[in-house]
Order: structure tokens, then C-alpha cells, then sequence
């Protein structure tokens, strides 16, 4: 290990080290402490010529001024491979639910060589992946190497959905599932793991915890993490994987504490100006390529329920499709507690879903949006006074929105009703009986 300077000042979690050696370290070389390695640096940058800034992964307080640094002339090293199947682990690829030097003779690969953004996924493969949630299969279709986002305040059911549909798609064959915990509680975790195991889902899945009790240097690399772990199995073993991230807003927020640590003057609404840059680099590194497909599902938390909040927004962007959850739905006891109207899906298309589903989707959105039209009108001059075209075109809403409620497998212990699963074909068919038993309403349809 070859020694090369030491520290010059520290700051939270950023580190600067002087360097004393003629060929400076790479960036994303990890650096350590001599007297006590399992403190972690991880070289960020150089703000000078001799200064390397860096990040202290392990967030010990044991770093001080003058402390001699050495380095490790390597990056992030973690352990990949069959055998880290069924099991979680940190940051920094440590295991947690074993011993970590059960993988020390795995392969080992760097979490931050860089990559270069794959060539976009097959266009034409327009495979869909049943969840067999109503209003998931409905309105935001899982397509195979797609991104969706489930968005939506504080505790409207963003982790329910998330685990249900983890739930309902993880038994499906040949099937790797990734689970990367960002930021949020540690003990939805270990529930995660407990479910997973009972439900014998864990013996197909990995997961990675970096949640709000870890620093946020810790939390801006477990997604980095996870995604390379993910892309071993893509490349290498030819793998289609389902990667669920609860959330990636955290994410966004961790690597805004560790840009204001930096001192950066912030962008948009306090948020780092390097927000869309880091987002896009996570985002890339999930792409599908030819090797295989990667079909993430990322939660959102949208802070005090602003939908136009910068992150938010940035997100939603980089996204296929979103499913939004509101306050208001929620508050009125529809569960899952989805604005249909705000929920919006790309992969909509006639080539996609097919005709039929397509058509359905029109009409459904015709009648919601007449639904929210006539809400303000029924609250000033009553019901009575609506025609009777308008009349059934109100109830017919009422219907569907009771049709895309559902009671979930993962919440059956928590409220008695048992979890339901319903088929693409059933859900369709079930939508065109309601609108065809409606007022009929092609008129309403988008042809
Ligand atoms: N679809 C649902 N069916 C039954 N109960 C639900 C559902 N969605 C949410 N809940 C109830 O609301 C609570 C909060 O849901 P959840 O933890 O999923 O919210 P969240 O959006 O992930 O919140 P946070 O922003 O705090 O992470 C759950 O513990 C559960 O009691
Ligand atoms: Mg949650």
C-alpha cells in the first residue's frame, strides 16, 4: 500500500487530503487511514492540483488533521455472483444478514468504474409484466426494461405498493429482484427481508440497505451500489431484473447534503446544480441493454405534497411512466390511493397494449376528466339539475373508481381483507363491461 499524503482539513464528511506523490491516486480511488483502515475515502475530485477531495464513506469520526492516508489503488470493491442471492447488504457491499467474509471468495467488482451508457434497449420488445393490480395493468402497464415511479406524499401507501407489487411479480420465473432501501426506515427493511422470506421470495432476490440512519454519503452510494451489483447479473450472466428502489428522492437529498457539505451555492428550489447530472448517471446505470432487461419501480416522495417540487419534477422526467398516490384519494378511503387523472404512462400506445386496452384507457380518462367537471357543478346547483346523459356519465366515474380499489396481499394482516389478484384479461374485460353498461359512451371514446 503506498502511503500518499495526509489529511488537510475536514468538513462533515468531506475530507481533503494533500497529496505528496508525484502520480496522483484516480478519482473514485478509495484511500485509508494508516492506523485505522476501516476508515474509507473516497476520492471525489481534486480541488487543486495537490488536493484530493474525498468523501468518508465509513462517516468515522475517527479522521483528523494530519492523519497519514494511504492508498488502497482500487475503487469500491463488492462482492457479486449466485451466492449473494437471498442476501442484504450495506453501501459499501457488506453483507448483513451473515458473516461479510462468506463472500470473500467471490468475484469482486467496482462500484464506480465508469460506464458507458449502454445502447438503448430493444425498441420493439413491448413485453408486459402483469402485476395484477387493477389500476397498475390499466393505466401504467409494467413494460420489461421500463421505468416507472410510484410519487406521492408522506404515508400514502408509496411502500405498500411497492411491496405488493414486489409481492405479486417476484415468484414469477427466472426472475432476479433487486431491493435498494434508500433513506427511509430501517425497520421497513428487516420487515421487507421477514416478508420476503415467509413469502420464499427471498431466494430470488438481493437487497441493499443504505436508510436514514447511515450518512449521507452512505445513502448516495447505495443506489450506485446496488445498480452495479444489478448490471454483473445483466452482463454477465445474461439476467432479466426487476430493481425496486424505495426512494429515489432520497437519493436526490443525500447528494444535496454532501453538495451544501462541499459548500455549492444551491440551484432551483435549494436543490445541488448538480441534481440532474447525478439522477441521469444513477438512471443510465439501470438502462436495459441487449444482455438483459432492467424494469425498475422507484418510489417518490414528493415533499409537502408540491408535485412541482424541482426533484420531483427532474424525476418524473426520467421516467416511462408515474403513478401518482394523493392525499386527497386517500383521505376520502380509496385505496391503493391513486389520482387516475395525474397518472400518466408513455407506454400507452396502440403498439404496446393493443388496441382494445388503448381505446379503454381513452374512454376511462374521458369520463374521469367529465367526473371533475361535474363534481364543481354538482357542488353549486345539485345533482338534480344535471341532464341524464351527465347523471349516468357521474355515477359511471363513481363505478370505476370503486373498481380500481383492491385490497393488497402485504396489508391482509394489518386489516383482515384478503389480498386480490386480478389477471390482465379479467381487468379489461371487467373495464369494458362497466363502460358499456354505462351510457354506452362512445361518443366519449378517443378514436
Ligand atoms: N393500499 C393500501 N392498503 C391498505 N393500507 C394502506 C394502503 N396504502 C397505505 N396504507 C396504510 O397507510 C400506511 C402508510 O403507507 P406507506 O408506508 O406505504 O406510505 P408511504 O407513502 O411509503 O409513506 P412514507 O412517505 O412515510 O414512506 C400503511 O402503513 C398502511 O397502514
Ligand atoms: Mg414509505
Amino acid at each position: 500500500m503506498l502511503v500518499i499524503g495526509n489529511i488537510k482539513s475536514i468538513n462533515g464528511l468531506i475530507v481533503d487530503v494533500l497529496t505528496t506523490v508525484v502520480d496522483k491516486p484516480l478519482i473514485n480511488t478509495v484511500l485509508y487511514l494508516d492506523e485505522f483502515p476501516e476508515v474509507m475515502l473516497q476520492i471525489i475530485g481534486y480541488s487543486d492540483k495537490n488536493i484530493a477531495r474525498c468523501l468518508n464513506l465509513s462517516g468515522s469520526s475517527k479522521v483528523y488533521k494530519g492523519a497519514k492516508i494511504f492508498s488502497s489503488e482500487k475503487g469500491l470493491s463488492i462482492p457479486v455472483g449466485d451466492e449473494i442471492i437471498g442476501h442484504v447488504f450495506d453501501s459499501l457491499g457488506r453483507s448483513i444478514d451473515v458473516r461479510p467474509d462468506e463472500f470473500k471468495n467471490s468475484t469482486f467488482v467496482d462500484v464506480f468504474t465508469e460506464i458507458k451508457p449502454d445502447r438503448k434497449y430493444r425498441t420493439n420488445n413491448n413485453d408486459i409484466v402483469e402485476t395484477g393490480i387493477k389500476v397498475i395493468d390499466f393505466l401504467t402497464p409494467f413494460v420489461k426494461g421500463r421505468k416507472i415511479g410510484i410519487i406521492g406524499g408522506a404515508g400514502v401507501g408509496k411502500t405498500v405498493l411497492t411491496t405488493e407489487i414486489m409481492h405479486n411479480i417476484g415468484n414469477k420465473k427466472d426472475n432476479l429482484t433487486y431491493f435498494v432501501g434508500i433513506g427511509e426506515r430501517m425497520r421497513e427493511g428487516h420487515e421487507l427481508f421477514n416478508t420476503l422470506k415467509e413469502e420464499k421470495l427471498l431466494e430470488s432476490t438481493v437487497m441493499y440497505l443504505g436508510q436514514m440512519n447511515e450518512n449521507a454519503a452512505l445513502r448516495s452510494i447505495v443506489g450506485p451500489t446496488a445498480a452495479r451489483s444489478a448490471r454483473y447479473f445483466r452482463d454477465k450472466k445474461k439476467k432479466d431484473i426487476l430493481f425496486f428502489i424505495d426512494n429515489i428522492y432520497r437519493h436526490v437529498q443525500a447528494n444535496n447534503e454532501l453538495s451544501s457539505m462541499i459548500g455549492e451555492m444551491p440551484a432551483e428550489g435549494g436543490y445541488q446544480p448538480s441534481m440532474y447530472s447525478d439522477l441521469k448517471k444513477l438512471m443510465e446505470q439501470l438502462d436495459s441493454n441487449d444482455n438483459g432487461a432492467i424494469t425498475t419501480v422507484q418510489s417518490v416522495f414528493i415533499p409537502s405534497d408540491d408535485l412541482s417540487d424541482p426533484a420531483v419534477v427532474e424525476i418524473s422526467q426520467q421516467l416511462d411512466a408515474v403513478i401518482v398516490l394523493s392525499r386527497a384519494v386517500f383521505e376520502s378511503g380509496v385505496l391503493p390511493a391513486v389520482d387516475l387523472l395525474q397518472t400518466n404512462s408513455s407506454l400507452i400506445t396502440e403498439e404496446i397494449v393493443g388496441k382494445e386496452h388503448y381505446d379503454l384507457v381513452g374512454r376511462v380518462k374521458a369520463i374521469l376528466q367529465k367526473y371533475e367537471s361535474l363534481k364543481g357543478i354538482i357542488a353549486v346547483i345539485g345533482e338534480s339539475e344535471l341532464s341524464q346523459r351527465d347523471r349516468d356519465d357521474y355515477h359511471l366515474a363513481q363505478k370505476l373508481i370503486k373498481y380500481f380499489t383492491q385490497s393488497m396481499f402485504v396489508t391482509q394482516d394489518l386489516n383482515g381483507a384478503p389480498g386480490e389478484y386480478v389477471s390482465r384479461e379479467d381487468n379489461l374485460k371487467a373495464i369494458k363491461s362497466l363502460l358499456d353498461s354505462g351510457t354506452g359512451n362512445e361518443s366519449t371514446s378517443q378514436q
